[in-house]
């Protein structure tokens, strides 16, 4: 793992740690028991518990590069990566709209990690990927009630999504989606230079000189392994 490389990383990785308990630090306190029914409580609090997971997990993969960045969770709001996790969050049409909007472009910064470089990240995705979907479709949902519930519904949803498309547009901005593109790029740079095929990284800093695996389940004609039912 070359030093370009590897800072690299780190950044891309420190700021998705970041964005992921960036949320619950501005929800948690206001709206897990304040959510309109105790359902809305209880996915309130789930969301939080999967953001938190989402953070814990980019925190483990910096470890796995022996980079400790658990700073970030006592980060002052002010100093957070990015701008919309600075804001505040008065209205349930602002928790709403927040999911909708600011958790879609955390999917979209998740989808490009998609087969990187640095393969222990591809373990954890697909949980976090499907969690993220769940997030943005309640956001959906909460705004279609808000909507439908009648003029100050439609005007809370309204002025919520005018201020959180802002943060979006700045948010992709501001987290340069295309920078794990990048770092696939300076992972074929170093094969350039060595002239042989992209390295995959391991969590050991280690690599393998050889082009990226890919996941495959059992040949044809294999025998699949049954769960062992004595556990
Ligand atoms: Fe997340
Ligand atoms: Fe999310």
């Amino acid at each position: 793992m070359t030093p370009e490389y590897k800072d690299l990383l780190i950044r891309l990785l420190t700021i998705q740690a970041d964005c992921e308990i960036g949320g619950p630090h501005i929800y948690v306190d206001h709206w897990t028991l304040r959510a309109p029914t105790v359902d809305d409580q209880w996915r309130v609090a789930r969301i939080a518990s999967e953001e938190i997971d989402h953070c814990r997990k980019m925190l483990r993969l910096l470890n796995l590069i022996e980079v400790d960045r658990s700073d970030i969770l006592e980060r002052p709001r002010s100093k957070r990566e990015v701008d919309a996790f600075k804001e505040d969050m008065p209205t349930w049409a602002d928790f709403a709209a927040f999911g909708f909007l600011i958790d879609k472009v955390g999917e979209y910064q998740l989808d490009e990690m998609v087969g990187s470089t640095f393969a222990p990240i591809d373990d954890t995705l697909p949980i976090i990927l499907r969690e993220e979907k769940g997030h943005v479709a309640y956001g959906e949902q909460q705004l279609q009630k808000l909507i439908d519930s009648g003029t100050d519904g439609k005007t809370q949803a309204q002025a919520a999504i005018s201020k959180w498309v802002r943060h979006r547009t700045r948010h992709v901005r501001q987290v340069g989606l295309g920078a794990h593109r990048a770092l696939s790029r300076v992972g074929l740079e170093e094969a350039h230079e060595r002239g042989g095929a992209p390295a995959v990284h391991r969590g050991d800093g280690a690599q393998d000189h050889r082009a990226r695996p890919r996941r495959t389940g059992p040949a044809a004609g294999q025998e699949v392994p049954l769960a062992d039912d004595s556990a």
